[in-house]
């Protein structure tokens, strides 16, 4: 899909396509569907008028080859409160207007921003942009009608020069999250470990620096926690290293992901039904990349780590038992008392490694931890879990400005018993079910030496069934990418 930027005067009556308008809360047309209406000779009043729509966000009208107008398509969308115009609202109508034409037939769609705004513009773009995201590849028998038509979106504004200046920054973060949402979407038999840190390594043509470490190495550093949950797999576990190198000589902030290509829960089988979902299990570690993707795109002007952890948790001949006892990078013994509780093991060492070999301002590791954050929070907000008021406000500040919600939960030291061993520093699971969500943050928080640090259990969140929000559509969601970008821009650069 192409986005241009066209400006408003020689776009007052489109020829051909479809036409999206504004009309607010109240059913206050915007300048843009005022002139659509006069075109028409009232036609945008009497089709508001003939039905429910009140101008509520998500609800829509089309008019079909309306008279008086070029073009073949009138889209009405709702946009809510005149008064909270802005950036976002700009966003969902360009992405609603997108869902609502895109297998029309119609093959350009002209967004009128009111007020024509550039920089509003640019936030329309990475609207349609995020909202036209599919993931197609293993398509062959798709029939043409059923196809997406839409292949150019006319993005119209004032300035088109300063339009496409504010978008490039935000055409970066489509980029990124196609790249994180692709990597999400991918059967587990394509993207293993191996293949997955090939795809990583592709990245530096942006100018990241990628290094792989593979078992062998893994095994020197004595990363015997995040090794056990891959014995059992026929791929061999891998550890990223991304680094972008913005900053000159500024401390370095992190970002560490929980990379399992494929979780069937090892020994500790997981039920059948629905663990193909277990394909995304590799979510979190697909933020980090695709924010190590962002900040190349765009240049950013910090010095960022990004960590995956990459492995594969199968049952097979070799593979970790309950009961067995590892031996964690930090020389903490750990307890593996259930093999699905694969994420923290694997995160324990590579959060680690992270801390002494960088030395970081903070650390935020994200990963789809457990099923527990679901009951916790539902499907829209993923968990925040922190030693650091500062660190965890940051990212609520940029998870309101980006719309990915979060929402803070504890790491009460009263339940830290919970994970004791009868035999080693700890084990790898609470004392039942209680609290699980929290007993992994506070698994995590051991491997954390005195810094900073965040977790986003992002389970709940990784992957969207169904469709919520037009900017989203069903499947992999690229959850963190915007969220954490923005935190960087706006807390950590310069
Ligand atoms: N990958 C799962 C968590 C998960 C569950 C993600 C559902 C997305 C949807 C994780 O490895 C896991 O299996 N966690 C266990 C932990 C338990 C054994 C303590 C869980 O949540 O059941
Ligand atoms: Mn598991
Ligand atoms: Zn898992």
């Amino acid at each position: 899909m192409r986005i241009e930027f066209v400006a408003s005067d020689k776009s007052k009556n489109p020829a051909g396509g479809a036409v999206a308008v504004m009309v607010f809360e109240g059913g206050k047309l915007s300048t843009a569907a005022e002139d659509m209406d006069r075109a028409t000779g009232g036609a945008v009043t009497r089709a508001i008028a003939a039905g429910r729509f009140a101008g509520k966000p998500g609800q829509t009208v089309e008019l079909l080859v309306p008279a008086g107008l070029e073009a073949q398509r009138l889209v009405i969308v709702g946009s809510g409160s005149d008064s909270e115009w802005g950036g976002d609202t700009a966003e969902r109508f360009a992405a609603q207007a997108f869902q609502t034409v895109k297998a029309s037939g119609a093959e350009t769609l002209y967004v009128m921003i009111p007020g024509g705004k550039p920089e509003e513009a640019a936030r329309g773009a990475l609207g349609a942009t995020l909202a036209a995201y599919r993931f197609d590849r293993y398509r062959t028998t798709e029939k043409p009608e059923v196809k997406p038509s839409v292949t150019t979106v006319k993005v119209v504004t004032d300035d088109s020069k300063a339009a496409e200046a504010a978008f490039a920054p935000l055409k970066a973060l489509g980029e990124a999250v196609y790249f994180s949402r692709d990597l999400v979407s991918e059967p587990p038999n394509v993207l293993h470990p191996v293949e997955y840190a090939r795809r990583v390594k592709a990245l530096e043509s942006l100018g990241l620096e990628v290094e792989i470490l593979g078992e062998k190495e893994m095994t020197k550093l004595g990363m015997g926690s995040l090794l056990g949950v891959g014995q059992g797999s026929r791929r061999d576990s891998q550890l990223v290293v991304i680094q972008w190198k913005g900053g000159g000589d500024s401390q370095p902030v992190a970002f560490v992901g929980k990379g399992v290509t494929f979780d069937t829960g090892g020994i500790s089988i997981k039920p059948a039904d629905g663990m193909e979902d277990m394909k995304w299990d590799m979510g979190g570690s697909a933020a980090v990349a695709g924010l190590m993707h962002v900040l190349a795109g765009r240049k950013a002007k910090v010095n960022a780590v990004g960590i995956l952890g990459l492995v594969e948790n199968m049952p097979d001949g070799n593979a970790q038992r309950p009961g067995d006892v590892v031996t964690s990078m930090s020389g903490q013994t750990i307890e593996v008392i259930n093999t699905d509780a694969e994420g923290r093991l694997v995160l324990a060492d590579a959060l680690w490694y992270t801390q002494d070999r960088f030395k970081p301002k903070f650390m935020v590791d994200l990963a789809t931890l457990t099923g527990a954050i679901i009951i916790s929070l539902g499907n829209d907000y993923a968990g925040l879990f922190s030693n650091n008021d500062e660190l965890a406000d940051n990212l609520l500040a940029a998870s309101k400005a980006t719309g990915e919600p979060l929402w803070r939960m504890p790491v009460p030291a009263i339940y830290d018993k919970h994970i004791d061993s009868a035999i080693a520093d700890m084990k790898n699971v609470g004392n039942g079910r209680a609290g699980g969500s929290i007993t992994a943050a506070l698994f995590l928080q051991r491997f954390v030496n005195g810094l900073p640090w965040a977790h986003l259990d992002i389970a709940s969140t990784a992957w969207k069934k169904p469709s919520t929000v037009p900017t989203i559509p069903e499947g992999a969601v690229g959850f963190g990418v915007r969220l954490l970008n923005q935190m960087v821009a706006d807390k950590y650069e310069g």
